[in-house]
């Protein structure tokens, strides 16, 4: 017997449900995983077409080899709130002002409602007033093709599977016949001149779509990927494609992506596809988010987030020019737009939706020369720029005669010597029709040839007065620029799904280390030895005394704090045996059982379709797996506000202070042990209730939530730990004294007690005099007070 028999079993329980959850992990996920039956995948390094020599497609003034299309998040409001007209609006202006070659849309309803302040629940459903008014503003607008919409995460709360009635976008939406062929995923070509260019859209909602707010991250699984490998890599004797777009709602921070049965993994396609669009995060809060835009050195890949059209009412036009990609970001005037609430019953009832046009100012794209910063290493000809013979620019805009515009042209602020002329063909007259407002002007890309950065800017006025800019910063040489988007560039490439697995892994092990390896080590024994339970306890004991004595350096206060933690965390399993073998309990539980049970989806017919089992790994629904990073998510911020910060405290309070000096009171209390500091114990108690009682509202209330739900039990075991367990608010403190001074002297380092502080005294007394030899005037009034604390010393000890 090493160890003793409580050890054991933890060590032993431990051991299996570690097993356990790595087991449950690779089945939660085995439909990431892919079959992997073929041998190592297919090399897929980049094109690498584009050479710097390569420029044999002069630019020039011709609208040739061009086209832009518009992406839009498509954000459809509740019946009970605010305007979907905006939208609408946006949609008319979009239609009759700039005449895409293709509109992509991630649609998104969004919800401001709250289940706690409306009706419960209402808000996570699919609500078919919305979705009749989106198909009706379409067929008014007459879109028939070159219009393609996705599905959003909004647009998966509370859908049962993609059959479901409540599943409305297989009925409502345009593209839905083609996801639903591609299972997930479609695409279309476009031909322009000498190009060929290929966009592939795909659904990474989750199959079974729970109700908020487990529904933030999306997921491919592997028969998904081998669809999107299909499109995106294709044969190996396929004809490339000048460029391959990707469309998704998710950005990939979000998504788990799986591997192929090929093993292709999502860095294989990105170094086919030059640009990944996408929306939901919505810029994120507060500004972090702005520049939501990356670029992937390893694939040469862009990914650009656009925001939506709730707040900031965002559309995006992107050019691809002799292979050059450009876009800008616009906002619609949102002060034009009233939020009024619509008539929907009325709307759906014949009348017609669509709003008159919007004023709006003329949106200028750039297209040559291409802005430094989004220029895509080896997949766009940037030599191009160089032997170019004309800016090109398109401007969009109200006016009928492009030639009442007034266009003003500047290079690093000097004025640009040769005129703007109107290049444009088509009229705008529909969807992909061909319709081109490009605008040229001769220039000398050699006069701006020298490696350095310039910034060229284009403004137009419209004949009533208003404005629109677009500004490009360029290198002739086609050199990238960093993009310095800031924390929104971070967390495009942050891989917010596995990182948010891996802390989690990190502080569960964590945790279980700081209850297990103390209690071993302290438990230890060797074959043959008796066993003395404090072996380990004392010597650490005992530094913890000596380096109380040492003067106050901050060496010593770290070594002294260590030694203390130290002592503590052995102290756990031995001063709160109970405490020590919940938590365990609790911690072995979380990885290897499931937390709660939930109403997920509460639309569906069946119960066994609408209750599901949250693990750490994901949600068990009906027998399926649903492995959204959403568990990870959550599970991080109650293994850190939920356990992690209680096993703090319950090691803070397994040492008695009176330990640890050698006088063997505990008259000096730590900072835990003082009121505020409980007080600050109960209220995050109470936060986490709350936090649990929330989750109640969410997934079915009282009994299957509240009830069938470990952290619930955890909670109140916590909380009785925290007010009856030792050095509990409701445990009256005495003063302790512990046994240790046995004729005057501590039993843990053997120094008399009170000598030593006799001696402490009596050596800052000569020091304070020794210190400053020069000045014993000066001085006298604290050596009195010294004096005094010395005899006050010598009045204790007389006293004993
Ligand atoms: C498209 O690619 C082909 C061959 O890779 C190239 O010759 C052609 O110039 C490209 N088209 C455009 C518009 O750049």
């Amino acid at each position: 017997m090493l160890f003793s028999l409580s050890s054991w079993i933890a060590l032993i329980a431990t051991l299996l449900c570690t097993l356990r959850a790595v087991y449950l992990d690779k089945w939660a996920t085995a439909d990431l995983q892919g079959s992997s039956v073929h041998e190592s995948p297919r090399n897929v390094e980049g094109p690498n077409r584009w050479t710097m020599s390569d420029g044999n497609v002069a630019i020039g003034t011709e609208p040739d080899n061009i086209f832009y299309f518009v992406q839009v998040p498509f954000l459809i409001l509740t019946p009970h709130s605010t305007a979907w007209s905006s939208i609408s609006k946006a949609n008319t202006m979009i239609l009759t002002v700039i005449r895409p070659a293709y509109i992509s849309i991630p649609i998104e309803r969004i919800h401001y409602s709250f289940p706690a302040f409306s009706q419960v629940g209402s808000s996570n459903h699919q609500h078919l007033a919305e979705w009749k008014v989106y198909e009706k503003a379409l067929s008014e607008s007459g879109v028939v093709d070159g219009w393609y919409d996705l599905r959003g995460n909004h647009d998966c709360f509370d859908v049962p599977g993609w059959y479901d009635t409540a599943n409305m976008y297989k009925d409502y939406a345009v593209s839905s016949r083609r996801l639903e062929e591609g299972q997930g995923v479609y695409e279309w070509e476009i031909s322009k001149g000498t190009g060929k260019y290929k966009f592939v859209a795909f659904d990474a909602c989750p199959k079974r779509g729970p109700s908020r707010p487990f529904n933030f991250f999306g997921y491919m699984p592997s028969s998904g990927m081998n669809r999107l490998a299909d499109s995106i890599i294709g044969p190996e004797d396929r004809e490339p494609y000048n460029h391959t777009m990707v469309f998704a709602h998710y950005p990939t921070t979000t998504v788990a992506f799986g591997t192929s049965d090929d093993g292709y993994t999502y860095t294989d396609l990105a170094n086919q596809f030059s640009v990944y669009f996408c929306g939901h995060l919505h810029k994120l809060l507060g500004g972090l988010g702005d520049a939501l835009k990356g670029y992937d050195p390893k694939t040469h890949s862009l990914e650009l987030e656009l925001g939506d059209m709730k707040d900031h009412a965002s559309y995006r036009i992107v050019a691809v020019d002799h292979d050059l990609i450009s876009f800008v970001d616009v906002n619609l005037p949102l002060p034009q737009i009233p939020f009024t609430a619509p008539n929907i019953p009325k709307a759906i009832d014949g009348e017609s939706i669509l709003p008159e046009s919007i004023d709006m100012p003329p949106v200028v794209l750039i297209t040559n020369p291409k802005e430094a910063k989004w220029i895509l290493q080896y997949k766009e000809p940037v030599a191009r720029i160089a032997q170019s013979k004309a800016l090109r620019f398109l401007i969009f805009t109200q006016e009928q005669d492009p030639n009442s515009l007034r266009v003003e042209i500047t290079i690093d602020g000097i004025e640009h010597p040769y005129p703007a002329q109107y290049k444009g063909v088509g009229v705008p007259n529909g969807i992909g029709q061909g319709y081109t407002p490009l605008w040229t002007s001769e220039w000398d890309p050699q006069s701006f040839n020298d490696m350095e950065e310039h910034t060229l800017r284009i403004t137009v006025t419209d004949s009533a007065g208003r404005q629109g800019v677009d500004e490009s910063v360029f290198k002739v040489n086609g050199a990238r620029i960093d993009i310095n988007g800031g924390p929104g560039e971070w967390i495009i490439w942050s891989k917010l799904s596995l990182s948010l697995k891996r802390c989690c892994i990190l502080v569960i092990g964590s945790i279980l280390a700081l209850l297990l390896i103390p209690k071993l080590y302290s438990d230890y024994t060797p074959i043959g030895s008796p066993r003395y339970t404090s072996a380990a306890r004392d010597p650490i004991l005992k530094r913890i005394h000596t380096l109380s004595k040492e003067p106050h350096t901050l060496a010593n206060r770290t070594r002294y704090h260590v030694w203390l933690w130290t002592l503590r965390c052995i102290d756990l399993p031995r001063n709160m045996p109970v405490v020590w073998a919940g938590t365990l309990i609790y911690t072995l539980m979380l990885i290897s059982l499931p937390w709660f049970k939930g109403e997920f989806i509460p639309v569906a017919q069946k119960s066994e379709d609408r209750y599901g089992l949250f693990y750490l790994s994901g949600l068990r629904i009906s027998d399926e797996w649903v492995p959204l990073a959403d568990t990870w998510m959550f599970a991080l911020f109650e293994i850190i506000f939920g356990l992690a910060a209680f096993v703090v405290i319950w090691i803070w309070r397994a040492t008695d202070s009176a330990d640890l000096h050698c006088s063997g009171t505990s008259r000096i209390r730590t900072l835990n042990e003082r009121a505020w500091f409980k007080a600050l114990v109960v209220i995050m108690w109470l936060w986490r209730a709350s936090e649990v009682l929330a989750l109640g509202s969410f997934y079915g209330g009282v009994w299957p939530t509240l009830v069938q739900n470990s952290i619930i039990w955890w909670l109140l075991f916590a909380g009785v730990a925290i007010a009856t367990g030792k050095d509990g608010i409701f445990v009256r403190r005495s003063v302790k004294e512990r046994n240790s001074s046995i004729w005057g002297r501590c039993i843990i380092c053997h120094k008399s007690t009170t000598d030593q502080e006799e001696d402490d005294t009596r050596r800052s007394l000569l020091d304070n005099i020794d210190d400053d030899p020069g000045s014993h005037s000066s001085s006298s009034s604290s050596t009195t007070e010294s004096l005094q604390g010395f005899n006050v010393i010598k009045v204790r000890k007389s006293r004993k």
